[in-house]
Parts: C-alpha cells; structure tokens; sequence
C-alpha cells in the first residue's frame, strides 16, 4: 500500500488497534473518551479516507453527505451499526464494517449476570451488606429470589449472542424456547432449543432475554401490549438495543407489578437520564452497556476494527462488511 491512508480514531482505542493502524495509515485519533461533537464530526468526515467510529457516534446522512469524495471507509468499533446511516452510506459507495461475533461470548456472560442480579438479589444484597444493614446473621427469609435452574428462557433473535445465551442456560438445566426471523433447526437439535411463536414466548417465559438487531422490524418490538402478556413472576433482560423495548412502558409494567424486574444493559438514550423515572424503580437492575466491556475482547475488538480499515484500503480480506 503506497498511499497511506488518513484514518480518524472517534475516541480513544484500545491496543492492539492503534498500533497496527500506525503501520499502514496516519492516525488522528481524539484521545479522549468524550464524544466529539456533531459539527467537529462533519469537519472530520471531510478530512479522512476512513473514520473508526464507536457506539454514541452519529454518522447519519449529514455527516455523510457533507463528506466529500474522500471518504471511503467507516469502521465501526462495534457489533452493532444502528448509530452509522446505512443507507446514505450506501448511496455514497462508502463501505461499513463491524466487528461482529466476537464479542458473543462476553455478551453472553453479563446477560447472566444480569439474570443472576435480578432474580437473586445479588445487588440489593451487596448494597445491605456494605451499609451495615445486616444485624442478624443468616435469617430465614431474606432476600428470597427466583430460581434459574429448571425455569424456562425465552431467546428472542438467535444470532451469534442468542446462540450462546441458550447454550450456557442448558449449563443451568433451563428449558430454552426462542424465537427468531427464520427457525435454525440445526441449533435446535445441537442444544435441544424449541421454537415458539413471539406470543407463546411471552406467555411462557420465565426470563426472556433480547438478541435481536435495532431495525424498523424492532424498534418497540416491546411495549405495553407484551409486558402485559408476561408472567408476574417473569424477568425481562435486555443487552441488545435499548430501542427494542418502549421504556416508558416498562417502567409502567415494573412499577405496576405486571412481570418481576428486569435486567438492563441499554436504554433508549444513552446515557440515561438523571430524570429517568427507571432511576426510581426497585425491582431493575441497571448496568451502563457494559456487554463487550472485557479487556480481551475490547483488545480483540480494537484488532478488528483496525484489520478492517487495513485490508480495505489493501484490498485483502478479510473484511467484515455491512453493506
Ligand atoms: C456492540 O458492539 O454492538 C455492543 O453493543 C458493544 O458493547
């Protein structure tokens, strides 16, 4: 590669990426964690061959069209790509990447501690002990939570995160049900999954857990009309997209004792207000989208945002293309 391409880093990133970007491209990275703002975005945009961008970065049609003809490449630091205008990125010729299934595993492990964190207590637990609540020793009936073991989870999306959310809950001798876009009957018979339909899976959930992609088919894929159709005893789990679910009507159904608590890794803005009436419920857990958030994965992330940016511009694969 002769040409060294100029690559914008939108905030800072972890090792091994800026290393092997500094190989073959000059870097301009922001080496804060702050998110630069959308008018020095579109400055940027004007300026680079490639942008690396991450979660919380809106690359919509603006920046994108007020790009220029340079900008060939956006690597995103992400599985996810709902925040880069896929469609106006398209219509410019200009190629999208992500970083996808790499990070499942990790996902897959905080979607069960937020499963273990709603229904065993183990945050309003911590919080008793460290405030010097516990006068009585071991006592009978405190703190009493919900079974995992032998309860039915319900995945919705069997993606690369659903897949492993089910094959750990078999660890947990759950009974796993899902639903997804098109039936994966190889995974139902590798890991003895079963198949419903979305109302079946609402109704018969003990956990359900959210997998899917935020598109137009998503977007308040949850709202007032399903909570009602779960178990008062259910949990609802989400480190997909905060959009999936209508927030307002999750704190109605919380609040109200309509299901039992619920698991939150996203939220429909992030991050989420200090307003935010999810603040005041007793029975979420919340966690600030922490589901990539380990340092081997966010290193392996980095690596792959980077290759990505690399073998583009080499034009060697592989690339992790979205559009
Ligand atoms: C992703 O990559 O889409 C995740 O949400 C990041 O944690």
């Amino acid at each position: 590669m002769l040409y060294k391409p100029v690559v914008y880093v939108t905030r800072s990133l972890q090792e091994p990426g800026p290393t092997l970007l500094s190989k073959y491209c000059h870097i301009n990275m922001n080496d804060s964690v702050i998110p630069i703002s959308k008018r020095q975005m579109v400055e940027k945009a004007k300026e680079v061959d490639a942008i690396v961008c991450m979660l919380g970065d809106k690359i919509d049609s603006e920046v994108i069209y007020s790009a220029g003809n340079r900008l060939k490449l956006i690597s995103c630091y992400s599985a996810g790509y709902d925040h880069v205008d896929l469609e106006a990125a398209t219509n410019k010729e200009i190629v999208v990447t992500n970083t996808p299934d790499i990070l499942s595993e990790t996902t897959a492990d905080l979607t069960f501690a937020l499963i273990f964190a709603v229904s065993r207590n183990v945050v309003k637990g911590d919080y008793y002990v460290k405030n010097a609540k516990w006068k009585f020793g071991w006592t009978p009936d405190l703190f009493l939570g919900t079974d995992v073991y032998g309860k039915v989870l319900g995945i919705i999306g069997l993606g690369n995160i659903g897949t492993k959310v089910a094959r750990r809950a078999k660890g947990f001798e759950m009974d796993v049900i899902y639903h997804n876009r098109t039936r994966r009957y190889e995974l139902e018979s590798k890991f003895g999954l079963r198949y419903v339909d979305f109302h079946e899976l609402l109704r018969r959930s003990d956990f359900i857990s959210i997998h899917v992609d935020l598109n137009k088919d998503t977007y308040h894929m949850i709202s007032f009309d399903e909570l009602k159709k779960m178990k008062n005893t259910a949990f609802l789990i989400n480190t997909a997209r905060g959009k999936v679910v209508k927030e307002k009507d999750l704190v109605r159904a919380l609040n109200k004792g309509l299901i039992a608590g619920a698991g939150l890794d996203v939220y429909e803005e992030e991050p989420v207000s200090r307003e935010s009436p999810l603040l005041k419920t007793s029975n979420a857990v919340l966690l600030p989208h922490l589901g990539s958030a380990t340092q081997e994965t966010r290193s392996r992330m980095a690596e792959m945002a980077a290759m990505n940016v690399i073998n583009f511009f080499r034009q060697i694969g592989p690339l992790h293309r979205v559009n």
